[in-house]
């Protein structure tokens, strides 16, 4: 990363976006720069007590929220060993993308980092920095986001639908979290692989539950120093460790496998290469695809009315999953470290602080989203464009997600055809949190019944 931001010196006379930075920083005078905000904390431990008592990593959100209703919408923080700083406020989200530079950096978690470098692992667009990854993401960039590539693969992703929904579903949902998480897995691979693409059902769930594994490992050393429980050998590293190996290993597998039916020549990799990418794609296709839906299917089940009125009005479907991803962000939090210091709104930003923005505070804000607790997807008729920086469930800029379209139109897909043939009803007794766990998820599994409409005659 450090190798990153030096290249990034090198360019920065000659990068037009930068040039915009600087004379916008120029403008605003000095005596003008204002402090940003920090909670009072102890000595030597700061605000961490509070952060511990208010249910620490997996409530990170909420105590966040505190802080921004307390600090307002930029304060700066340090939890554990990591000092930030948080933001809620679209206007200064707006702007730190503006400066965000040609080549982003966000955080890697640093247990990833640390297994990266001790099993001398090469990995994917989301650990790459600087030319590389500005390659490899306007190749990858070309494959996953051409409208023409996604609408030949449409008949296809209905297909995969309608096998869950019209085939599996016709009889009790057992664990809905794992149907959805073969199913985006599915839908990835035959868009990479080809239609034929099938994972094996019994890989699949070891997959998944390593993948669980290193993320619920990855959540519990937040706080404490990954280097040195590697250096112990702790449970939670060695946890860590074999999930991610073994999660690995079952994908790498399957890619090469798959690796001669693939359009290499395309794509103009070496298989090295090529089979870090798309392993990194399936990691970060699953888990965000299958919760952002299970998050859907749940807020349709507690809501009967508004399921009958999206059969009425089919086109707010779109609503159901911005609503979903508002309220129940797979990502509470975009990261960003600025290339260089900058003045934003009035406020210094150091080069390389990372910068957490606050998307689950921003989206349940009432200056932008009226009654913003509340489940409505007709809202999505008139969000207005001030809003739509309080909005990035898949980031924005340069490094924003690149699966965003293949995951938005099966997402439709899915849940049309669940509204056009069953009527949702929810079957968990006690009301289900949200909660993080590296990324954010239900506090237990989601039950749903799903009975047959009856036919149109
Ligand atoms: C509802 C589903 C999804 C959500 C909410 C989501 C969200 C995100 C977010 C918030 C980011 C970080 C963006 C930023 O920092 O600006 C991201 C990055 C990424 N996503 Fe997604 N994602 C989803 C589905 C997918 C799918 C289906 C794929 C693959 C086909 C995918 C592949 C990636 C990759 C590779 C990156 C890293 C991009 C880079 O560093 O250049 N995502 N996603």
């Amino acid at each position: 990363m450090m190798g990153g931001s030096g290249r990034l010196c090198m360019c920065m006379f000659l990068h037009p976006r930068l040039r915009i930075h600087r004379s916008f920083t120029s403008r605003v005078p000095k005596d003008k720069v204002e402090v940003i905000p920090r909670p009072k904390g102890w000595p030597l431990l700061g605000t961490l007590p509070e952060f511990l008592s208010s249910g620490s990593v997996s409530r990170i959100h909420e105590y966040v929220d505190r802080r921004h209703r307390e600090l307002g919408p930029i304060f700066r923080d340090r939890l554990g060993s990591v000092e930030a700083i948080f933001v809620a406020d679209p206007g200064i989200v707006k702007e730190i993308f503006r400066h965000e530079g040609p080549w982003p950096r966000h955080l890697i978690p640093e247990p990833w980092i640390i297994y990266n470098r001790k099993f001398g692992c090469r990995r994917g667009l989301f650990f790459m920095d600087g030319a590389e990854w500005q390659e490899e993401r306007q190749r990858f960039g070309r494959f996953l986001l051409s409208q023409a590539r996604i609408e030949a693969h449409h008949p296809h992703f209905q297909v995969l639908s309608d096998d869950l929904v019209l085939g599996k579903w016709t009889q009790p949902i057992e664990n809905l979290e794992e149907d959805l998480y073969k199913w985006s897995l599915q839908v990835v691979g035959s868009y990479m692989f080809g239609e034929d693409f099938r994972f094996p059902e019994g890989d699949l769930e070891v997959l998944m539950r390593n993948v669980r594994e290193l993320f619920h490992q990855s959540a519990a050393m937040t706080l404490f120093p990954p280097k040195v429980a590697a250096a112990l050998h702790l449970p939670v590293w060695t946890s860590f460790v074999s999930a991610f190996h073994s999660a690995l290993a079952i994908v790498e597998q399957m890619v090469k496998e798959r690796l001669e039916g693939f359009q290499k020549k395309e794509l103009g990799m070496k298989e090295d290469l090529l089979t870090k990418v798309l392993v990194d794609l399936f990691l970060a296709a699953a888990d965000t695809t299958s919760y952002t839906l299970t998050w859907c299917l749940h807020l349709l089940a507690t809501h009967p009315r508004i399921q009958e009125e999206i059969r009425n009005t089919p086109h707010l479907v779109g609503g159901v999953v911005n609503e979903s991803m508002r309220l129940f962000p797979v990502a509470p939090f975009l990261t960003r470290y600025l290339p260089r210091d900058s003045i934003i709104s009035q406020y210094r930003i150091p080069k390389d602080v990372l910068l957490l923005l606050s998307l689950y505070t921003m989206g349940r804000d009432e200056k932008h989203f009226k009654h913003g607790g509340e489940f409505k997807p007709e809202r999505w008729k008139e969000v207005g464009v001030e809003s739509r920086f309080a909005f990035l469930p898949f980031g924005a800029g340069r490094r924003s997600c690149v699966g965003k379209k293949i995951a938005l139109i099966n997402m439709h897909l899915l849940l049309s055809t669940v509204l056009r043939h069953y009527n949702l009803e929810a079957l968990n007794e006690s009301e289900v949190k949200y909660e993080m766990r590296l990324i954010g998820v239900p506090s237990e599994s989601i039950k749903i019944r799903l009975s047959p409409l009856p036919r149109q005659s």
